[in-house]
């Protein structure tokens, strides 16, 4: 049995977990910084880097204590060298190169969207290459074709937001909180999409691409036309919309479906032979949007995946995992590896012209 250390760290969950060959989280620990970023409606970079400093190490500890492991029967570390926040990303990478020094194991360094693109892998034994993956997460929005370990195909990206930074700028407006997407869910859930008018960007455009600005602008207008203000002899005159705070969050969470849908049908008409569709990323951990995909891959006859929701959001053990996938190939790292801000899973995809076609 082979066992990787893989730790996460590009955002604000700080993560370690211990994966093994045969597809076993031995043990996981992630430690939200939520409360942290809660007053400032949103992540903090550099009171992120601060908390992984402090948090990370101990957090390992615990992870290989649980499993009653130590360095010496870890296989290999792999750690998360980006895209992300890049004070978050060092603090993982270099406790990764130091551990690797210590215990003159490999080091894998791993790109995040690698990461999630092969969490259904974790979870499903029999996902094969060449699968669809909508990956949908707080810092993107794409449709690749993973055609296998490093080899991925980007047929549709983001013009602008990302779906979950949609869904987190919608629970602002609507005073949920952070982090939203969980929020606008719970709240969608009382509503009634049918009472306020959406748009649905892109929809039925030629390339599967996605734009989500426009969407949230609209989810803003909605939301101040509830305040309208009603004077002296108008009073009444200028009634506010009949509709509540639940049926915009349900508006939104629809639009925001439908465009998945229909951009990831037309991503399905151009990829070619794939064995499954898959959703991951945070956005995934949504059960209306997952039972949307599930639904369109029965309609094109394919079989669909999603991760558990705990491996749709930001782990370790999905990179201890691509870690194993890479390990197995005989990859690892040299110590002087970068961390990277940005890191396009395929280098090779066109740039997206187009950028403020905010329809
Ligand atoms: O993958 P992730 O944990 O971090 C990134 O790599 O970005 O994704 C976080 C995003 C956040 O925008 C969060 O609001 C969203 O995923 N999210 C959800 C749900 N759970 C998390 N969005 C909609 N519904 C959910 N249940
Ligand atoms: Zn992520």
């Amino acid at each position: 049995m082979r066992t990787v250390l893989g730790i996460e760290s590009s955002c604000d969950e700080t993560a370690a977990a211990l994966v093994t060959d045969g597809r076993v989280i031995l043990a996981q620990h992630i430690a939200s910084q939520d409360d942290a970023h809660r007053p400032y409606g949103g992540v903090v970079p550099e009171i992120a880097a601060r908390a992984h400093a402090e948090r990370l190490a101990p957090l390992i500890a615990a992870t290989l204590a649980d499993a009653g492991m130590t360095l010496d029967d870890v296989d290999a570390i792999a750690a998360t060298a980006g895209p992300g926040l890049i004070g978050g990303v060092m603090v993982g990478l270099v406790t990764a190169k130091a551990l690797a020094m210590a215990s003159g194991k490999p080091l894998i360094a791993i790109n995040h969207l690698e990461g999630h693109a092969l969490s259904p892998r974790l979870a499903d034994p029999a996902l094969a290459y060449p699968y669809l993956l909508l990956l949908v997460s707080g810092g993107h929005c794409q449709i690749l074709k993973v055609e296998g370990v490093g080899e991925y195909r980007r047929l549709a990206t983001t013009i602008d937001d990302a779906l979950g930074e949609a869904f987190d700028k919608t629970a602002k407006v609507l005073g949920l909180g952070y982090p939203g997407g969980p929020a606008v869910e719970r709240l969608a859930a009382e509503g009634d999409a049918k009472k306020v008018k959406l748009p649905r960007p892109l929809l039925g455009s030629a390339e599967p691409h996605f734009s989500f600005a426009g969407l949230k602008s609209a989810v803003l207008r909605a939301k101040q036309a509830m305040a309208v203000p009603v004077q002296g002899c108008m009073a009444g005159s200028v009634a506010p919309p009949a509709y509540t705070d639940a049926d915009i969050a349900a508006a939104f969470q629809q639009s925001a479906i439908d465009c998945l849908v229909d951009r990831t049908r037309r991503a399905l008409g151009q990829a070619g032979e794939v064995t499954a569709l898959v959703v991951a990323g945070g956005v995934a951990a949504n059960k209306a949007v997952r039972g949307a995909l599930e639904a369109l891959a029965a309609e094109s006859g394919l079989p669909f995946g999603a991760p558990p929701l705990a491996l749709c959001t930001d782990n370790a053990a999905m990179i201890a995992w691509a870690g194993m996938e890479r390990l197995e190939l005989g990859q690892s790292d040299p110590l002087d590896i970068a961390a990277r801000p940005r890191w396009p899973l395929d280098p090779d995809a066109e740039a997206v012209r187009g950028a403020g076609v905010k329809a």
